[in-house]
Protein backbone atom coordinates (compact mmCIF):
# COMPACT_ATOMS: atom_id res chain seq x y z
CA UNK A 1 0.00 0.00 0.00
CA UNK A 2 0.75 3.44 -0.33
CA UNK A 3 1.12 4.94 3.17
CA UNK A 4 1.40 8.75 3.96
CA UNK A 5 3.11 9.31 6.99
CA UNK A 6 3.62 12.95 8.76
CA UNK A 7 4.63 14.50 12.44
CA UNK A 8 5.04 17.16 14.41
CA UNK A 9 8.73 18.29 15.46
CA UNK A 10 7.76 16.57 18.68
CA UNK A 11 7.58 12.80 16.91
CA UNK A 12 9.90 13.69 14.33
CA UNK A 13 12.79 10.37 15.24
CA UNK A 14 9.15 8.39 15.53
CA UNK A 15 8.37 9.25 11.65
CA UNK A 16 11.90 8.31 10.92
CA UNK A 17 11.67 5.29 12.64
CA UNK A 18 8.17 4.57 11.39
CA UNK A 19 9.07 5.18 7.85
CA UNK A 20 12.04 2.40 7.73
CA UNK A 21 9.59 0.21 9.86
CA UNK A 22 6.63 0.52 7.15
CA UNK A 23 9.01 0.28 4.17
CA UNK A 24 10.22 -2.70 5.92
CA UNK A 25 6.82 -4.04 6.16
CA UNK A 26 6.59 -3.73 2.23
CA UNK A 27 4.90 -0.90 1.85
CA UNK A 28 5.60 2.70 0.24
CA UNK A 29 6.24 5.39 2.06
CA UNK A 30 5.03 9.17 1.47
CA UNK A 31 6.65 11.47 4.18
CA UNK A 32 5.28 14.38 4.83
CA UNK A 33 7.57 15.86 7.21
CA UNK A 34 8.62 16.99 9.97
CA UNK A 35 12.33 17.33 8.55
CA UNK A 36 13.63 17.82 12.06
CA UNK A 37 13.04 18.23 15.58
CA UNK A 38 13.60 21.94 16.36
CA UNK A 39 11.76 23.57 13.82
CA UNK A 40 8.43 24.05 14.81
CA UNK A 41 5.93 22.43 12.75
CA UNK A 42 2.21 23.20 13.40
CA UNK A 43 -0.16 19.26 13.50
CA UNK A 44 -2.63 20.60 11.44
CA UNK A 45 -0.87 21.77 8.57
CA UNK A 46 0.55 18.30 8.08
CA UNK A 47 -2.63 16.64 9.06
CA UNK A 48 -4.52 18.31 6.45
CA UNK A 49 -2.37 18.08 3.62
CA UNK A 50 -2.13 13.86 4.51
CA UNK A 51 -6.02 13.78 4.87
CA UNK A 52 -6.00 15.71 1.28
CA UNK A 53 -4.10 13.08 -0.12
CA UNK A 54 -6.30 10.43 0.95
CA UNK A 55 -9.36 12.24 -0.09
CA UNK A 56 -7.80 12.64 -3.83
CA UNK A 57 -6.63 8.68 -3.42
CA UNK A 58 -3.28 9.13 -3.81
CA UNK A 59 -2.63 7.35 -0.04
CA UNK A 60 -4.10 4.04 0.65
CA UNK A 61 -3.89 4.68 4.39
CA UNK A 62 -2.19 7.05 6.46
CA UNK A 63 -0.07 7.56 9.82
CA UNK A 64 0.31 10.76 11.23
CA UNK A 65 2.26 11.48 14.98
CA UNK A 66 2.70 14.28 17.37
CA UNK A 67 3.07 14.64 21.05
CA UNK A 68 0.19 13.03 21.67
CA UNK A 69 -1.57 11.73 18.79
CA UNK A 70 -4.62 13.67 19.27
CA UNK A 71 -4.16 16.46 17.69
CA UNK A 72 -3.68 15.05 15.00
CA UNK A 73 -6.58 12.84 15.05
CA UNK A 74 -8.57 16.01 15.61
CA UNK A 75 -7.06 17.88 12.60
CA UNK A 76 -7.55 15.10 10.04
CA UNK A 77 -11.29 14.36 11.91
CA UNK A 78 -12.08 18.18 10.40
CA UNK A 79 -11.35 16.85 7.07
CA UNK A 80 -14.37 16.09 5.47
CA UNK A 81 -14.66 12.13 4.27
CA UNK A 82 -11.76 11.02 6.62
CA UNK A 83 -12.15 8.95 9.28
CA UNK A 84 -9.05 9.26 11.92
CA UNK A 85 -8.27 7.81 15.99
CA UNK A 86 -5.55 8.10 17.94
CA UNK A 87 -4.57 4.15 18.97
CA UNK A 88 -1.76 3.19 21.45
CA UNK A 89 -2.52 -0.84 21.38
CA UNK A 90 -2.64 -3.12 19.18
CA UNK A 91 -6.62 -4.63 19.88
CA UNK A 92 -7.65 -0.81 18.88
CA UNK A 93 -5.30 -0.87 15.97
CA UNK A 94 -7.12 -3.90 14.70
CA UNK A 95 -10.44 -2.35 15.41
CA UNK A 96 -9.81 1.23 14.20
CA UNK A 97 -9.71 -0.96 10.70
CA UNK A 98 -12.62 -3.67 11.36
CA UNK A 99 -14.81 -1.33 12.69
CA UNK A 100 -14.31 2.10 11.64
CA UNK A 101 -12.64 1.51 8.60
CA UNK A 102 -10.23 4.59 9.82
CA UNK A 103 -7.85 5.90 6.54
CA UNK A 104 -5.84 7.69 9.82
CA UNK A 105 -4.08 6.16 12.45
CA UNK A 106 -2.13 8.78 14.69
CA UNK A 107 0.04 7.55 18.35
CA UNK A 108 1.42 10.02 20.69
CA UNK A 109 5.62 10.18 20.59
CA UNK A 110 5.22 11.20 23.87
CA UNK A 111 2.89 8.86 25.03
CA UNK A 112 4.40 5.29 23.41
CA UNK A 113 7.74 3.87 23.06
CA UNK A 114 8.73 3.31 19.82
CA UNK A 115 8.90 -0.80 19.75
CA UNK A 116 4.94 -0.84 20.78
CA UNK A 117 4.35 2.13 18.13
CA UNK A 118 5.76 -0.12 15.28
CA UNK A 119 3.57 -3.33 16.58
CA UNK A 120 0.39 -1.28 16.88
CA UNK A 121 1.18 0.02 13.23
CA UNK A 122 1.87 -3.06 12.08
CA UNK A 123 -1.92 -4.22 13.24
CA UNK A 124 -3.55 -1.42 11.83
CA UNK A 125 -2.10 -2.17 7.94
CA UNK A 126 -2.27 -5.54 8.37
CA UNK A 127 -6.45 -5.13 9.23
CA UNK A 128 -9.48 -4.56 6.88
CA UNK A 129 -12.79 -3.23 6.87
CA UNK A 130 -15.13 -6.50 6.39
CA UNK A 131 -17.79 -4.07 5.50
CA UNK A 132 -21.17 -5.99 6.89
CA UNK A 133 -22.74 -4.52 10.42
CA UNK A 134 -20.07 -2.03 10.60
CA UNK A 135 -20.73 -0.34 6.85
CA UNK A 136 -23.83 0.56 8.06
CA UNK A 137 -22.40 1.82 11.41
CA UNK A 138 -19.55 3.90 9.07
CA UNK A 139 -22.30 5.10 6.75
CA UNK A 140 -24.33 6.78 9.68
CA UNK A 141 -21.16 8.39 10.72
CA UNK A 142 -20.43 9.99 6.77
CA UNK A 143 -24.39 10.77 6.31
CA UNK A 144 -24.46 13.05 9.21
CA UNK A 145 -21.23 15.13 8.36
CA UNK A 146 -22.54 15.26 4.45
CA UNK A 147 -26.28 16.65 6.50
CA UNK A 148 -23.72 19.21 8.22
CA UNK A 149 -21.73 19.91 4.81
CA UNK A 150 -25.25 20.34 2.89
CA UNK A 151 -26.53 23.00 5.46
CA UNK A 152 -29.65 20.34 6.81
CA UNK A 153 -28.29 18.92 9.70
CA UNK A 154 -29.20 20.10 13.34
CA UNK A 155 -26.82 22.87 11.88
CA UNK A 156 -29.58 24.16 9.82
C1 LIG B 1 2.83 18.31 22.25
O1 LIG B 1 2.74 18.39 23.63
C2 LIG B 1 1.53 18.55 21.57
O2 LIG B 1 1.05 19.84 21.77
C3 LIG B 1 1.57 18.28 20.09
O3 LIG B 1 2.68 17.58 19.65
C4 LIG B 1 0.40 17.44 19.74
O4 LIG B 1 0.41 16.29 20.53
C5 LIG B 1 -0.91 18.09 19.83
O5 LIG B 1 -1.95 17.45 19.90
Amino acid sequence: MKIGLGSDHNAYEMKEDLKRYIEDLGHEVVDYGSQDNCTEVDYPEVAFEVSDGINRGTLDRAILVCGTGLGMAIAACKVPGIRAVTAHDTYSAERARKSNNAQVLTMGAKVIGIEAAMKVVEMYLQSDFPGGNSARKVQQIMDKELEYLQGTGSNA
